[in-house]
């Protein structure tokens, strides 16, 4: 029999987890898990790469494995696990800086966006990040890395390290790390602002307006998708192409991915309607997505013991697995065993 292929994703609990982050991402991860190995952590040691509040960071790490397994992630079917719970991905990481040169980490996008927007505090883990995400990924050996378009550039270093590592240290034998593919789920819906609908809907933005938080409550959410930006012509059309249709393109898309249906029809359906009428339904479409959710998310949230023991037992399996590859490398580099 065919050994099932390993799925590596995380989402960091920097904030809080969007409609975009829901139907872009997680939404997608759960058919993944007939399937395939998969593995999804919480990366809360990405999250300190910007200043975080303490209590918030726990809390907000606690809500993630809630809303991964409220969203169907099932913890009996996927390992869950908190990043900062498996030491191995520290100790990687560190290897790994080694085998990464500053010319490749200086020209990562992400990390000049970042510099550009915390000018204040440009540390070295940020500078860093895009190692201590391959050693995330490579630790499992992972085949596959279901990631949104952004992140497919930490994906390309990541193969470029694993492949220079492997190079230097498989030998005749089988290689170190698997190389990874990072891939953009198909039906994975690239959600945009509310507020600027040409920029990606963000758990960041300043602007509570722009995004859609999983846990807002439902007036908030479809108070929001009503007061979501479009434009003066009135017309509900599916233009991808024509930035000045961002904000309609948007809202199709949304109501797309959480009813199923192809956004041409959905386009077709309302051409004759106004934007009030579409964003009413929008908002019904999107709060009856959500809705099981929070159901399964405020049930898990009296159950803390229950949540402490799915991150026990996943940080201790990923510890192992972990662990496998963590011993192969320092033989490799020549550490003391
Ligand atoms: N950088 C990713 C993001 O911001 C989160 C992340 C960290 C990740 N490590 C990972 C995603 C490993 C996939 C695999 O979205």
């Amino acid at each position: 029999m065919e050994e099932k292929k390993t799925i590596f994703s995380g989402v960091q609990p920097s904030g809080n987890i969007t409609l975009g982050n829901y139907l872009g991402a997680i939404k997608n991860w759960i058919d993944l898990q007939e399937n395939y190995n998969c593995i999804y952590a919480m990366m809360d040691m990405h999250a300190i790469t910007v200043r975080q509040n303490p209590q918030e960071l726990r809390k907000r790490t606690l809500d993630l494995l809630k809303i991964y397994i409220a969203c169907g992630i099932d913890p009996e079917k996927s390992l869950l696990f908190i990043q900062s719970q498996v030491p191995a991905h520290a100790q990687l990481a560190w290897v790994l800086n080694c085998f990464t040169y500053m010319g490749e980490l200086s020209r990562m996008t992400q990390f000049k966006d970042k510099c550009a927007k915390h000018a204040d505090n440009i540390n070295a883990g940020l500078f860093t990040y895009p190692v201590l995400m391959a050693a995330d990924i490579l630790l499992y050996q992972a085949d596959l890395v279901p990631v949104g378009k952004d992140q497919m550039q930490h994906i390309e270093i990541t193969r470029d390290i694993a492949q220079r590592f492997n190079a230097l240290y498989s030998g005749e034998g089988k290689p170190v790390f698997t190389m990874p593919e990072g891939f953009l789920p198909k039906a994975g819906a690239k959600v945009m602002s509310l507020a600027e609908p040409t920029k990606k809907m963000s758990k960041s933005d300043e602007n509570p307006k722009a995004y859609i938080s999983i846990l807002d409550d439902f007036n908030v959410i479809a108070n929001k998708i009503k007061s979501a930006i479009t434009d003066s012509e009135g017309v509900i059309e599916y233009r991808p192409d024509d930035d000045t249709k961002a904000g309609i393109n948007n809202l199709l898309t949304i109501m797309s991915a959480v009813t199923g249906r192809e956004i041409e029809k959905i386009a077709e359906e309302y051409s004759t309607k106004g934007y009030g009428d579409f964003k009413k339904d929008v908002a019904e479409a999107v709060v009856e997505e959500i809705r099981p959710i929070r159901t399964r998310y405020d049930e898990l949230s009296g159950n803390k013991d229950y949540l402490m023991d799915i991150c026990k037992k996943g940080a201790e399996e990923a510890g192992k697995i972990a662990g496998r590859t963590l011993s192969k490398v320092y033989k490799k580099v020549g550490f003391v065993m």
